[in-house]
């Protein structure tokens, strides 16, 4: 049964509440010729279907046996829509179908309550009623200011909903919004330009400031996370290596370097100049090891990823890896900007830097 009452209600809300941009994907005709009543159908009258309402067009094409919780004729069949079900089906994902059912309509992201339970929805990431093909993000809510969300105009504020200030962030992950801070001593270049001016590894396109036209300043989280497949459909759905990641990263201790194993940092920065000592003189001696018995260490070991609130160069140390010192420091000193030369005083596999100098 269709109840034709409560869609006119729905429909006035919707006019009062929103003005939507005409680009909408979902509320052009062409794409849809059932309108909002094919997601608003049904069992599915005020939900919209959900995650798996998405999937029926966006998913498998067996999917589109789940076609009668939509009026008949509503579902498109498309060749040129990708499969992103199949995303969600790599070892790595965001839990959208792991964990379903625990999304809300009037949650307040970042999250306030620390016992609510974590999701990522589809409807979480891209609002049904706003994207459009060049904005997947479109009238999605990010950045609360005051008592009010305000919507997200960039990738990363998206992220921030739960991946920043959320109470209920589990205890092994770390706040984003804080590590990119463009007040941190440094930071990948999410949120704005970069502080070092002396990044001699990067590839271009990559620079450190946006000079020539053509140059690439500032990247987003989508430039490392996503899909492992480079003509796959895009976005940070799932990925074959860990923690989502477009090219594999290994983060542990006493393994071997390989253009595989720093794969993802390798798109940006030269395996040639790193392992060159182009920046840091024994930058080769850590990564490659000096022998079977002392193999090399991780970037990780030294650096995080996103940005370090304690020092420059990104600098931060894996503490499951490097210690104190026999003077109980372990501190990173800089000796004079761009200057490739600074102090390390920590113990790491048994060797004493009290400190080491390069
Ligand atoms: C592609 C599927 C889809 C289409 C088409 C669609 N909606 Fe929705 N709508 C949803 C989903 C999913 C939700 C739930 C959003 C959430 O859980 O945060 C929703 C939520 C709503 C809500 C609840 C308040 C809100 O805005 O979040 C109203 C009202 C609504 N839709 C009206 C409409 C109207 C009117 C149309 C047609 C102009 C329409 N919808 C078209 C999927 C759709
Ligand atoms: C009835 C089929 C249908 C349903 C249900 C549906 N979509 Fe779509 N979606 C489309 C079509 C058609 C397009 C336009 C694709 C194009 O023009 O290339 C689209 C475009 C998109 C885009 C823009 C990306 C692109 O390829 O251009 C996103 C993101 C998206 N949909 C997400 C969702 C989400 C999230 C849901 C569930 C709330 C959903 N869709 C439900 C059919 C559907
Ligand atoms: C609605 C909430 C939500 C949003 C928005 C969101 N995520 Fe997530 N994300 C999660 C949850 C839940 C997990 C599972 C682990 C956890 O609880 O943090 C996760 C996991 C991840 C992981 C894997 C972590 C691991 O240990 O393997 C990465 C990477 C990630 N998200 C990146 C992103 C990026 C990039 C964005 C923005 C495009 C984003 N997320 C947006 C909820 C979200
Ligand atoms: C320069 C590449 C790069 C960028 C840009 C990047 N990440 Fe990551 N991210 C990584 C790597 C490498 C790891 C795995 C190692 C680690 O934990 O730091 C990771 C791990 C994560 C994790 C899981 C572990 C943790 O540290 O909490 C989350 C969640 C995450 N990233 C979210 C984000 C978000 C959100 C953004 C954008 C605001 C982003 N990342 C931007 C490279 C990147
Ligand atoms: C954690 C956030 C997140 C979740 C959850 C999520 N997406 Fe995405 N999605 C993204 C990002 C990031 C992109 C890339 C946007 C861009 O680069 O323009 C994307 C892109 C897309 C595209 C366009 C792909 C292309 O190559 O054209 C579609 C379609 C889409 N998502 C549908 C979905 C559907 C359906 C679901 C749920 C089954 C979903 N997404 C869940 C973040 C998310
Ligand atoms: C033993 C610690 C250590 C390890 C392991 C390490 N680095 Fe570094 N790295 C440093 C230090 C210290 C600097 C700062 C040099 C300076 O004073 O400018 C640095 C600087 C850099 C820079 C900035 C300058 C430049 O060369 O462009 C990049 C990029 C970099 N490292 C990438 C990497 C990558 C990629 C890996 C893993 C393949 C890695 N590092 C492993 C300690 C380390
Ligand atoms: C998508 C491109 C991209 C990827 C992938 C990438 N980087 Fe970078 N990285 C940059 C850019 C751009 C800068 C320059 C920022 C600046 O000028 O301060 C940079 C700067 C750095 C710096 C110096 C930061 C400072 O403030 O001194 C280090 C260290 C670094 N990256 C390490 C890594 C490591 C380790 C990885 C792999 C986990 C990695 N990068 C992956 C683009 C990237």
């Amino acid at each position: 049964m269709y109840f034709p009452l409560l869609a006119n209600i729905m429909v006035l809300l919707f006019t009062f509440c929103t003005a939507y941009a005409d680009n909408a994907v979902h509320l052009d005709k062409k794409n849809l010729p059932m309108g909002c009543a094919t997601c608003h159908y049904k069992a599915n009258l005020k939900s919209g279907g959900g995650s798996v309402a998405c999937i029926t067009c966006h998913g498998a094409k067996q999917r589109k046996v789940l076609a009668h919780k939509m009026p008949k004729g509503a579902v498109v069949s498309r060749s040129d829509l990708k499969d992103i079900e199949a995303e969600f089906g790599k070892t790595f994902r965001h839990p959208t179908f792991d964990a379903p059912g625990r999304h809300s309509q009037n949650e307040i992201l970042p999250e306030v309550d620390p016992k609510v339970l974590r999701h990522a929805d589809c409807v979480d990431c891209h609002h049904p009623h706003f994207v459009t093909k060049e904005n997947r993000f479109a009238g999605v809510k990010g950045k609360r200011v005051v008592n009010q969300t305000v919507a997200a105009s960039r990738e990363a504020e998206v992220c921030y909903r739960c991946h920043g200030d959320s109470v209920n962030l589990p205890g092994k992950y770390t706040n984003k919004r804080i590590e990119f801070s463009l007040n941190n001593p440094s930071f990948h270049p999410v949120e704005g330009e970069g502080r070092n001016s002396a990044v001699i590894s990067l590839i271009r396109p990559y620079h450190e400031k946006k000079v020539a036209a053509a140059d690439v300043s500032v990247i987003s989280c989508s430039d490392c996370h996503g899909n492992d497949e480079i003509n796959g459909p895009k976005g940070v759905h799932g990925s074959r290596f860990r923690y989502i990641l477009k090219d594999n990263f290994d983060a542990s201790d006493n393994i071997s370097e390989s253009p595989q194993a720093y794969a993802l940092c390798y798109r940006c920065h030269s395996r040639t100049s790193i392992l060159g000592n182009e920046s840091f003189k024994y930058h080769s001696l850590h990564i490659n090891g000096t022998s079977f018995s002392r193999m090399g260490t991780s970037c990780f070991t030294c650096h995080n990823s996103h940005g370090s609130t304690d020092y420059k160069y990104l600098i931060k140390f894996n503490r499951s890896v490097v210690s104190p010192n026999a003077r109980a420091l372990l501190k990173f000193v800089e000796k004079g900007t761009s200057k490739f030369s600074g102090e390390c005083y920590l113990t790491c596999h048994g060797v004493e830097h009290n400190p080491k100098s390069y």
